[in-house]
């Protein structure tokens, strides 16, 4: 086998000995470790594995690959009950990827992409052990995380769950992540595999969307972060809800099979998102374990019960896929020590806290500061108009599954105070009232508001009815909250069911003041009377309060109006603004949902030194953005977020996150604009027909500019970049280049390598991809000599016609720089197999 060449620009070949080892990695790509299945080779397993395996009866083994209810459960997704006999404990399995999701309290860690944008993978892995000491902690063994799907669509629900739209930044935070999950002895899950990069269609209750992917892309973009986490050691894998290519995820052979086990050497186990088995038969088609089996009564099919009973009777599918799937199972609980007796860990509550608040304070992004509106010192510091619902009541996390509790999370507005100090003014104004009122008696017929709180809550198990008229003083968006304590409820207008409230995923992330959970819809009314009925039930053990407020076209003004007025007064305005990411749904559009981007345009006109903070998932449109003086994008920022925003804005730390997804400037220019079928699909179909270009390879290759491209990110000192050079590395290439710090304070800086496309390659290649990056503090005036290095992997395409990485040999441009836009140095090494 001939050497691959490197030649620097001047065109001098330099040989590199270790690059022998180019030929070994891009073998493992197609034929893997050498780690035998069962199906290859008994002796795979280890004795006990293999002794327990043959102990157990059908009924024991069908117990273990199908979940359950828990007699002792403390509110975990999952629960195996192992086999009492043969002294195989229990297995509870969690969510989630920001912090343990139990009915108990637990670290509210910030959201994922907030601890992506550190680019700091030693804050991945603190992460990691957060969770899983936590988890650990509160009795769990399984963690159902991380989430690793690429961020494709910009309007995709769980975008702030994941990482980044780019395979290098998702790679290595998840295997950063995973090492830290796992070194506390807790099973880390890598979800969803594959492929499931949107919400619309996903196939929990209803038909399942179809992605339709190349080979490359798949293989290039979305791929690498579930490889990265198996080479970390990740014990399990979650197939998710979709179909890939025609079958779904959870009984896909070439995904489960053929790349995640044979390829990849995969030794744990896949198991089931919850409610996305399909079939007995996906026993034998990779799935492992069946969730959450019958543990939520009808609602899932329980293949893995009779269903597979029947078939493995019949001989339709052999025991020895079933004995594997056991195997797989009880070979990592040995791995991780749980076939022993186990000792846990107490919670570590006060570090949990440190880490949440150094990744909210190291993933926040600065995305603007003109003329150095941020930090705020001296007279800014001391007038300060706070505005927004989110800076009284904290939007700690996203919805769904990732939900967590924490002990307390304080509100921004008290952690501005707290820091602004006493010889300052902070003023709130809310901006936009969340609460609503109470609709009032004048506006109802029978004129009875509908308040149910205090002494007078429907008692539990009762109901709550309400029937009869609304009428609207003037044509206009009408916001209706049905605020309740638990239990359920519906609001219907003229005949049709608008408020379902009490469901998994039904009502705000934002709890009213007075912490009852908010169920709003926005209606355009006609002014005059509608019809209105309200049926509320309470929970069988507890009372249930209710109420019906609403916010008016009046009310809306009046909020703006008084925010604008409050910031008029003040030297600053900080405007926190929300929007409510989460599993379940996608996001209708990528405004501010509500009346925000009103709001800071208003403010931002009062007052031109205005800050916007972000409690957002994703991109988000920013039309206001112009006249703003800073936006500081804290995504949701966990339990810590309030003491983390008020140190970035008050300057105690230097902002040093960076955007691991571009933000579009319109919705029209995304890469899935103004085609269904690439998003969310068409009947059922999606095709991934923008290729590999997910991200900013799509923006480069349009040359569409965006708002905020990848890899952007302000601090409050600035950086220069000199003395790029490259030569050949142990594997792949070695680019060394200084970083110097030249402004007046300390920061930290993420240093990012891209690399040109290859030339003469028939597969698509992107203009630059981003091959390594590096993360350094830098004192005032210091210098540094950063060195990135660039595997051969990062140098490879995935070549359709021989299935396997392949290097992209001929010049091939380097480029270092602040962002995938802000490129300092530049240069080309010119690669020859
Ligand atoms: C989600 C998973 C989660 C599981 C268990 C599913 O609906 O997609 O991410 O781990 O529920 O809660």
């Amino acid at each position: 086998m001939r050497r691959p060449v490197f030649r620097r620009r001047s065109g001098r070949a330099l040989r590199v000995t270790a690059l022998t080892a180019l030929t070994a990695l891009l073998g493992s790509a197609t034929a893997g470790p050498a780690i035998a299945d069962p199906a290859a080779g008994r002796s795979a397993w280890s004795a006990k594995v293999r002794s327990l395996v043959s102990a157990m009866t059908l009924d024991e083994k069908l117990t273990f690959v199908s979940g359950t209810s828990d007699p002792k459960s403390l509110g975990e997704a999952g629960y195996i009950p192992g086999v009492k006999r043969l002294g195989i404990p229990e297995l509870r399995l969690t969510d989630g990827p920001a912090g343990v999701r139990v009915t108990a309290h637990a670290t509210a860690m910030p959201a994922p992409v907030a601890l992506a944008s550190s680019f700091d993978e030693g804050l991945a892995r603190a992460y990691g052990r957060v969770i899983g000491r936590d988890g650990r902690a509160l009795g769990q063994d399984v963690l159902l995380a991380p989430m690793v799907n690429t961020i494709r669509v910009p309007y995709a629900g769980r975008n702030f769950e994941t990482f980044s739209e780019d395979p290098l930044v998702s790679s290595r935070t998840v295997a950063a992540e995973v090492g830290g999950i796992q070194s506390q002895g807790l099973i880390a899950t890598v979800k969803h595999y594959a492929e499931n990069n949107q919400e619309t269609d996903r196939g929990v209750f209803g038909p399942a969307v179809n992605v339709n992917v190349d080979e490359q892309t798949l293989h290039e973009i979305e791929l690498p972060g579930f490889n990265a986490a198996i080479e970390a050691g990740a014990g399990a894998v979650m197939c998710s809800y979709n179909k890939v290519n025609g079958s779904y995820a959870c009984e896909n052979e070439q995904l489960l099979k053929s790349i995640l086990k044979e390829q990849w050497g995969f030794r744990g186990w896949v198991m089931s998102d919850w409610g996305a088995t399909h079939s007995p038969e996906a026993i034998a088609k990779g799935l492992d374990q069946e969730m959450p089996g019958d543990a939520y009564g009808p609602i899932f099919t329980a293949y893995f019960k009779e269903p597979l009973r029947t078939a493995l009777q019949k001989g339709e599918i052999p025991t020895s896929a079933l004995d594997q799937a056991v195997a797989r199972i009880l070979g990592q609980m040995e791995r991780f020590g749980l076939l022993k007796k186990q000792s846990r860990p107490s919670r570590d509550a006060a570090g949990g806290a440190r880490v949440a608040q150094t990744v909210a304070e190291s993933g926040a992004v600065l995305l603007r500061n003109q003329h150095g509106a941020l930090p705020l010192t001296g007279g800014a510091a001391k007038s300060i108009a706070v505005v927004g619902p989110t800076a009284r009541t904290p939007l700690i996390g996203g919805g769904g599954s990732a939900r967590v509790i924490p002990e307390s999370a304080k509100a921004p507005l008290d952690a501005i105070k707290a820091r602004a100090g006493s010889g300052a003014r902070v003023d709130y104004s809310v901006g936009e009232n969340l609460d609503g009122v109470l609709v009032p008696a004048s506006a109802l017929s029978p004129a009875t508001p509908i308040d149910r709180t205090g002494g007078d809550k429907v008692p539990a198990g009762q109901s709550f009815s309400y029937s009869g008229t609304l009428t609207v003083p003037e044509t206009g968006d009408y916001r209706l909250d049905l605020q309740t304590s638990g239990g359920s409820g519906t609001v219907t207008v003229d005949g049709k069911d608008v408020v379902t409230a009490g469901g998994f995923f039904s009502g705000s992330l934002i709890p009213t003041t007075d912490g009852l959970t908010n169920a709003p819809v926005t209606l355009k009314l006609t002014a005059g009377k509608h019809t209105l009925a309200v049926k509320t039930t309470a929970p069988a053990d507890a009372a249930q309060s209710v109420r019906l407020a609403w916010s008016t076209p009046q009310t809306v003004k009046a909020d703006i109006a008084a925010a604008a007025a409050a910031a008029k007064k003040a030297t600053t305005a900080v405007v926190f603004a929300y929007d409510e990411g989460t599993e379940g749904s996608d996001r209708s559009s990528l405004s501010l949902p509500g009346n925000q981007n009103a709001l800071i345009a208003a403010v931002a006109k009062a007052n031109p030194r205005t800050v916007v903070v972000l409690n957002t998932g994703s991109s988000v449109s920013m039309p206001w953005l112009d006249g703003t003086a800073a936006v500081l994008d804290m995504y949701y920022p966990g339990q810590e977020g309030s003491e983390a925003t008020a140190r970035l804005l008050f300057g105690d730390v230097d902002p040093s996150g960076k955007l691991t997804q571009t933000f579009p400037t319109s919705e029209a220019r995304t890469p899935v604009a103004g085609d269904p079928r690439r998003f969310p699909g068409v009947n059922l179909q999606e095709d991934y027909s923008e290729g590999i270009y997910v991200g900013y390879r799509w923006y480069d290759k349009e040359q569409v500019r965006p708002l905020f491209p990848f890899g952007h990110g302000l601090s409050y000192t600035t950086f220069s970049y000199h003395g790029l050079s490259v030569r050949p590395g142990r594997n792949g290439l070695e680019a060394t280049f200084t970083v110097t710090n030249t402004g007046r304070r300390a920061g930290q800086e993420v240093a990012q390598l891209y690399v040109g496309a290859a030339p003469g390659v028939s597969e698509p290649q992107a203009v630059r991809s981003l091959a390594g990056f590096q993360k350094i503090a830098l004192r005032p005036g210091e210098s540094r000599r950063v060195r990135i290095d660039v595997s051969e992997r990062q140098l490879s395409y995935w070549n359709s016609t021989s299935h396997r990485w392949t290097v992209g040999t001929g010049r091939r441009a380097l480029s270092v720089g602040s962002s995938s836009a802000d490129l300092r140095l530049n240069t080309s090494v010119y690669i020859k197999r």
